[in-house]
């Protein structure tokens, strides 16, 4: 008789031998449900850990990739608990994979030298090539004379929950280029050259975008909230260079979850086109960080690693003041402040806290 414990297995064994996977690391998130983290993937399937297990059904899921976010289809094929770190890990199948797509997934997982015989690239040349290779130009990307579909108080509105991230944008332009050199690393210093000509064209975009909701006037009124200004006080605090770029890297999550429920609620095609530009920036930033930081920590001393675990709680008080501040315009768009900050400290606390400081306890709350 088949017990279910030897059908699991042989399922799980089955799964695996598809295909030899290569290992990853990178955030997908449920379209309906929890984010989790890609260990390892092939042309043909997936290895996720999740904070629950997964009924094996066939779902949508978004793939965070540092190029690009990748909707696939998935099929939940077998599931077990990791007891080290109480998450569930699935071995999944991607059903019904568009040529486009395998082919992403294909070139993400190779690492093929540049020139033969020369040793691949390393995990931060990477992304600065990835950087280099998917640049927009904001003035011809967008139709920026299509019809916006919100009326004025809605842009007003916008103005008003776009603000942090703006400043955000403007914050990252100023922060980046009198540290760069005080990297060691010159892949990093390369790195964050390209990243400074993205967070330049988000600060160009948005510019733009204000323009285009007439919100100029009132985006310069909210540099005035106390909530902002303190927020940005506390990152300008951070002069250790690991320390800035966790900063830089709890910024950009925030910016990611506001952005990406902002895309999903705005009913404005011109709107969510910009945004989804953004976002495809946004996710190779919070790659690069999250890979730098968990390389540095590998060598980081106790106190070292007790300063990074004190930033992320510092950041989410200030966040929830910020976000709360525009809770009556994020509700014009049916966005409650409360859910929308429960899911950024969820973004932390897997992020950061699970993935890159490997700690199991909740220290942002
Ligand atoms: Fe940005
Ligand atoms: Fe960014």
């Amino acid at each position: 008789m088949i017990t279910e414990e030897k059908k699991k297995s042989t399922s799980e064994y089955a799964e695996r031998r598809i295909a030899p996977r290569a290992p990853v690391d990178f955030r997908v998130e449920l379209l309906e449900g929890p984010s989790g983290t890609v260990k390892n993937m092939s042309e043909s399937g997936a290895l996720i850990a999740f904070p629950n297990p997964l009924e094996p059904e066939k779902r949508y899921v978004r793939f965070l990739l540092p190029l690009r976010t990748l909707a696939l289809r998935i099929d939940s094929v077998w599931s077990k608990e990791d007891k080290g770190t109480e998450e569930f890990i699935h071995g999944v199948r991607f059903t019904d994979l568009s040529g486009d797509n395998l082919l992403f997934i294909r070139e993400s997982l190779e690492n093929k030298p540049v020139i033969e015989g020369h040793e691949p690239p390393t995990q931060i040349k990477r992304f600065f090539y990835n950087a280099l290779s998917l640049q927009w130009n904001p003035e011809k990307e967008i139709d920026w004379n299509a019809p916006l579909g919100i009326d004025d108080s809605l842009c007003r509105a916008m103005a008003d929950i776009l603000s942090p991230i703006i400043v955000g944008e403007y914050s990252a332009f100023h922060g980046i280029p009198p540290r760069i050199l005080s990297f060691r690393d010159y892949e990093v210093k390369q790195y964050l050259a390209a990243q400074l000509v993205d967070e330049t064209r988000h600060a160009e975009a948005f510019d733009l975008y204000l323009a285009r909701i007439h919100g100029k006037k009132q985006y310069r009124k909210n540099l005035r909230n106390v909530h902002i200004l303190r927020f940005f006080n506390e990152l300008k605090k951070l002069d250790n260079m690991d320390e800035w770029i966790a900063g830089l890297y709890l910024t950009e999550i925030m910016s990611h979850v506001l952005l990406s429920a902002y895309a999903q609620n705005v009913k404005c095609r011109l709107t969510q086109h910009l945004f989804k530009l953004i976002l495809s920036d946004e996710a190779r930033h919070i790659s690069f960080a999250n890979y730098y930081l968990k390389e540095i920590l590998k060598s980081a001393s106790g106190e070292d690693r007790k300063n990074m675990a004190k930033i992320p709680g510092r950041i989410l008080k200030l966040t929830e003041g910020m976000v709360h501040s525009y809770g009556e315009s994020g509700k014009a768009f049916g966005i409650d402040p409360g859910s929308l900050f429960a899911k950024i400290k969820h973004e932390f606390d897997a992020r950061f806290i699970k993935n890159v400081l490997r700690e199991k306890s909740d220290a942002a709350g």
